[in-house]
């Protein structure tokens, strides 16, 4: 009886382990960062920069073509240069970096603060989101969720924080 019992756990934890591995594309389909409404958004061209084996960096192209971004991307196996040409300050990198109507932009920055930046004619020379939080646009992790930060930053290094996202907000 107590083998049988074994092997019915065995077999209930293989099922649930298989259902976790399903379950992730799932989650990815749920994502908060998805589009669900249908309002019209104006096509805007970004380059993106990311390094051709970057999973997360192909996960954020497609958030921003949700958001009718038209994206042009360009694999670069060292990212340090171009983050450095295009002034991005040291302690707010990221792994992809992002050109946008002459906005730079760093890391998995929502695509509707980006429009916002863009619409608003901001003074800033771009944002970012520093590091890799998870459950942030192309970091989902399930209900995994990390309270981030989005940064604005100026040329002379100066930041300035734009947006703030938590457990509530996202
Ligand atoms: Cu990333
Ligand atoms: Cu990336």
């Amino acid at each position: 009886m107590r083998e049988i019992h074994k092997i019915i756990g065995r077999i209930f934890f293989l099922g649930m382990a298989g259902y976790s591995f399903l379950f992730v594309p799932v989650y990815a389909e749920e994502s908060v960062w998805n589009k669900t409404d249908d309002s019209i958004l104006n096509p805007l061209a970004i380059t993106v920069y990311k390094n051709p084996t970057c999973g997360c960096c192909s996960d954020w192209v497609k958030h921003l073509k949700q958001y009718q971004f038209q994206v042009k991307t360009i694999d670069l196996a060292n990212m340090s240069s171009i983050k450095r040409e295009l002034g991005v300050p040291q302690h707010l990198q990221s792994c992809h970096t992002a050109v946008v109507n002459g906005y730079v932009i760093e890391g998995h920055v929502p695509a509707m603060d980006i429009r916002q930046l863009v619409e608003q004619k901001s003074p800033h020379l771009g944002l970012a989101v520093p590091h890799m939080p998870i459950g942030s646009p192309g970091m989902e992790m399930g209900e995994d969720k990390e309270p981030f930060k989005v940064i604005a930053f100026d040329k002379n290094g100066d930041t300035e924080t734009v947006k703030e996202y938590n457990e509530e907000s996202f």
